[in-house]
């Protein structure tokens, strides 16, 4: 009679043990694959991206910093400029994933996406005078675009072109790097500046899409 309570006890505590033990890969994966459907309406079902809905191709980014940037739309500190329209429409649709487990599980299944070369739609760029602008640009993404996480600097390779212009058009223009809390972005809004105007964000953009066929 007394013992009942007790053993009640215990088999709730070994229960609740189960409920907490971390997910197996292939767990993970699957939720990762579940939760990717929202994802999917605008980055497509393989990641390579929709420009017509501002979405870049996400496919196979590092974990790091998939995770890091969904956070940084989940808390604000990305995507609420008033001028940046990409932004503002992912920072909503970060709200939808919860906790830390499906963040991780999402980030992780977009990583695990083959990478894919995008289509280029930017004309105009020049690669060889490109070529030489980045060599700045290398110090921290690498002289094969691939980044480096001891830097915080993503991969440039096997993205959108016109996302990669864009992108460092906000940086210049403050939309994106403005926030105090997003230092990684302070860091690039200040790089972005090297490139004194839009011809020159074209030429290394025409570059940096020379390497994504180079067994990169
Ligand atoms: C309504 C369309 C839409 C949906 C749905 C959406 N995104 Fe996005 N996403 C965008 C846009 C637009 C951008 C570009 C923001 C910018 O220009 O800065 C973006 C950017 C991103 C980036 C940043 C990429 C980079 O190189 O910095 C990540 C990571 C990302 N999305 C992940 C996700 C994940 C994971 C989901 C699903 C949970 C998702 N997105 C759902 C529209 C969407
Ligand atoms: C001092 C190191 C450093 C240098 C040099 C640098 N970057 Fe970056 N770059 C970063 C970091 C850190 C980030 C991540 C910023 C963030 O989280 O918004 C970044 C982000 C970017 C992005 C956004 C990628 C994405 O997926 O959204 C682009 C595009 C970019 N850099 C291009 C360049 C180009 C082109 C150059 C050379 C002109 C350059 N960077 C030089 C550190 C650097």
């Amino acid at each position: 009679m007394i013992r009942t309570p007790k053993i009640a006890l215990i088999a709730f505590v070994i229960s609740c043990m189960f409920i907490v033990a971390p997910v197996s890969a292939e767990d993970e994966h699957a939720r990762g694959r579940q939760l990717y459907a929202l994802c999917a309406q605008c980055h497509g079902q393989n990641g390579a991206g929709a420009q017509l809905f501002l979405a870049p191709a996400i496919a196979g980014l590092d974990q790091w910093y998939v995770q890091s940037q969904f956070l940084l739309f989940q808390s604000g500190v990305r995507g609420l400029n008033w001028q940046d329209v990409g932004g503002l429409r992912m920072h909503p649709m970060s709200q939808w994933v919860k906790g830390d487990a499906d963040v991780a599980a999402v980030s992780a299944y977009v990583a695990s996406l083959p990478r894919v070369n995008p289509p280029p739609q930017v004309v105009g760029g020049n690669a060889e005078t490109g070529k030489a602008l980045y060599s700045t640009c290398a110090s921290c993404h690498g002289v094969d675009g691939k980044g480096n996480e001891a830097m915080n600097a993503p991969p440039l390779i096997h993205a959108s072109d016109w996302y990669l212009v864009s992108s460092l058009e906000k940086y210049k223009a403050g939309i994106r790097g403005s926030n105090p809390k997003n230092t990684n972005a302070i860091i690039m809004r200040g790089m972005s500046n090297l490139l004194p105007n839009d011809q020159a964000i074209k030429d290394v953009v025409a570059y940096i899409t020379t390497m994504n066929n180079e067994g990169n």
